[in-house]
């Protein structure tokens, strides 16, 4: 619905910076790599909707009245969030058009508005949220204090933060075999915890912190290269390598994730999640 919508390009880099002056990462490529995945995405998110789920368990009880879905992609947390009684408004953010587009026409409701945004650098007032919510988006933000800060900004005092996001073993295996063949950049980087809790520290108090490694298993290296592909989470870091992978290299990439191959047949994708629930100082 229109007047739930705000359409303002997002401000997409920090400090008034192109993003190709500073940033590691590429916004308008995580803009557009996400816009690309809208359709297939839910189809396709399962590890995102189990840690979502295990997120709201921890956070729910702590949200109320007006509160951010962050990094909102499909909406389907928006749709959860404004579905609890508490709750009486949702702004659901994402830097993706593509992703608002669909979450609107999927996920309309009469109080949840979509607004795309760049995470750090809100188009929201001080002291206008309750909450924040974010299930596995802020690993996308490389400036966390930065963007610790934006959030920090639009909480009431005493605003609760939940989030959750991922670490740097993250995809370890995919690295792993990647850094066997050239030196190119081909998976994500993460952050560790330290930096996360670094971060936080002078803005927020923590009130509950939980790390999980969930390991999946796929029997061929296609299912896991294309469910990335098919959720958006493509390779933006700078230093990627331009244009295809040669031939040559791909093989030896794949040659080398056989390795990994476990006793019961089947090829493992680690993913590190870090959760945590925060109120403002
Ligand atoms: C893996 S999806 C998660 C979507 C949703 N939270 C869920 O749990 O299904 C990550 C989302 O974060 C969004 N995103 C990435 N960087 C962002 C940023 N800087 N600001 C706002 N959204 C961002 C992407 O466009 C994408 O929709």
């Amino acid at each position: 619905m229109a007047s739930n919508s705000v359409t303002a390009q997002p401000r997409l880099s920090p400090r008034g910076q192109s993003p190709s002056d500073s940033s590691v990462l590429d916004k308008r490529s995580i803009a557009a790599s996400f816009s690309r995945a809208a359709q297939s995405y839910d189809s396709l998110a399962a590890i995102q909707r189990q840690v979502g789920h295990q997120l709201m368990s921890q956070a729910s009880r702590h949200l109320q009245g007006r509160v951010m879905d962050l990094g909102s992609g499909t909406g389907y947390f928006s749709s959860e969030l404004i579905d609890q009684s508490q709750i009486d408004e949702v702004l659901s953010v994402d830097l993706a058009e593509g992703m608002l587009a669909y979450a609107r026409q999927q996920r309309s409701h009469a109080n949840i508005r979509w607004i795309c945004a760049d995470a750090e650098a809100l188009p929201l007032a001080d002291n206008s949220l309750d909450g924040v919510f974010s299930n596995f988006s802020i690993q996308w933000c490389e400036d966390l204090p930065r963007l610790f800060d934006e959030i920090r900004r639009v909480l009431k005092p005493r605003g609760m933060l939940a989030f959750s996001t991922l670490g740097p073993d993250t995809l370890k295996e995919l690295r792993q075999s990647w850094a066997k063949v050239d030196d190119f950049v081909h998976v994500n980087r993460f952050q560790p915890r330290q930096q996360l809790q670094q971060a936080l520290a002078n803005g927020y108090q923590p009130r509950q912190q939980q790390e999980q490694l969930i390991e999946l298993e796929y029997q061929r290296l296609n299912q896991l290269t294309e469910e990335l592909k098919g959720i958006g989470a493509h390779n933006v870091n700078q230093g990627r390598i331009a244009g295809l992978a040669g031939r040559k290299r791909i093989q030896a990439f794949r040659n080398a994730y056989e390795d990994f191959r476990k006793s019961n047949g089947m090829l493992p994708a680690t993913y590190q999640i870090y959760y945590g629930v925060y109120q403002k100082r």
